[in-house]
């Protein structure tokens, strides 16, 4: 947490958050003060204890699996074929998969529409974890919730779940996910806590910030997942409607994933067997193998893709 310590991340955080490290450090304090026998008698405690469950509930909270919105309008059954394209806008409708996962901000409202025509549900992709130097919104953010780059990704920076700012950015986004009719989003790079973000990310922030997606999401009718982020599943399934993995199969993660498909909610699952090598030749007979048969996928949405996310596809026999 070491970077956050600077007065602009400390700014950046909310009240509740302060009253929580407030009520946190009082604790530490206090316990060892008992501890020690060093009678510290500092009174930062008991006053800031007492506000912590007095302010405004927005739905958040270090390890909640109940929404303040159970309402959920659309729930897909594990085992349901996908698609996902978020190279370029949609331009290619004939693979037959009753679930689309398409750009938000590339796609206009008519492709969206015309899914739904044929009978699909269309979930709608955003990055709710980085900044993207070419979006419509970049301006919005403020430049202190700015970590460091994405080592794979350019023009990409990691960013302060817990800043108020961002988060009424993302409230943004889902608006205009509401608007343009997607029935679901996938909000993406929520698992900062996993990467060397320069913002000091931890799992109890992105749990929080998930859940937070989650209500924000349930009261404008959006459904949502987890994208990866295999680490605080335990703490946000009750709110997800599935699962985005990337590359289980390759690392050998699948098993951790398989909880969604316990709770009847889909892993869209994605493997990447030609690395980086994007083209629209067939993967060999042992490359699908390996995306398909991985221990704990059954009934996993599988789909294999170019690491660009082209039209290009394969499904698992
Ligand atoms: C508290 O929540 C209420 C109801 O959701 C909302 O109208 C109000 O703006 C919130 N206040 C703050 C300070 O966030
Ligand atoms: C879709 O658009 C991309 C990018 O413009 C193009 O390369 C591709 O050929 C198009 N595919 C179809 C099926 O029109
Ligand atoms: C919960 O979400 C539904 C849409 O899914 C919405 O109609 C309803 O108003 C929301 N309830 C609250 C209390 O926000
Ligand atoms: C949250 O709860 C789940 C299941 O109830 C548990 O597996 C997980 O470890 C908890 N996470 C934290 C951060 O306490
Ligand atoms: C897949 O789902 C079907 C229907 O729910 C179930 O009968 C089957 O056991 C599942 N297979 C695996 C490998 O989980």
């Amino acid at each position: 947490m070491g970077e956050l310590s600077s007065k602009t991340g400390w700014w950046a955080w909310s009240t509740k958050k302060k009253v929580l490290i407030f009520g946190t450090i009082g604790f530490i304090v206090v316990a060892l003060g008992v501890g020690l026998g060093a009678g510290l008698g500092i009174g930062l405690n008991s006053g800031d204890d007492d506000n912590d469950s007095g302010g405004n509930d927005t739905g958040s909270g270090t390890n909640t699996t109940v929404p303040t919105n159970t309402t959920v309008k659309w729930k897909p059954a594990a085992g349901t074929k996908w698609q996902i394209v978020l190279k370029y806008p949609l331009n290619d409708t004939s693979i037959d998969a009753p679930i689309y996962d398409i750009d938000l901000f590339d796609n206009p409202k008519s492709i969206i529409s015309e899914l739904q025509g044929m009978g699909r549900k269309v979930i709608c992709y955003f990055s709710a974890g980085t900044y993207e130097d070419w979006r419509s919104d970049a301006n919005d953010f403020d430049k202190a919730d700015l970590g460091k780059n994405l080592d794979d990704w350019p023009g990409e920076k990691w960013l302060n779940l817990q800043s108020t700012s961002v988060r009424k950015i993302m409230q943004k986004r889902l608006d205009l996910a509401v608007t343009k009719g997607c029935d679901g989003v996938d909000p993406d790079n929520i698992d900062g806590y996993d990467n060397d973000n320069g913002l000091g990310l931890t799992q109890a922030m992105s749990i929080d910030y998930v859940n937070w997606l989650a209500t924000q999401s349930h009261n404008r009718g959006l459904s949502l997942g987890l994208k990866n982020g295999g680490d605080i599943i335990g703490s946000v399934i009750g709110n997800m409607q599935w699962s985005v993995n990337e590359q289980c199969a390759q690392y050998n993660e699948c098993d951790t994933y398989a909880a969604f498909i316990d709770a009847d909610k889909p892993v869209f699952h994605i493997e990447y067997p030609k690395g980086d090598t994007n083209n629209d030749i067939s993967v060999t007979t042992k490359q699908v193998s390996s995306a398909c048969t991985a221990s704990s996928s059954g009934n996993f949405s599988t789909v294999i893709k170019n690491m660009n996310l082209n039209n290009w596809v394969e499904y698992c026999p």
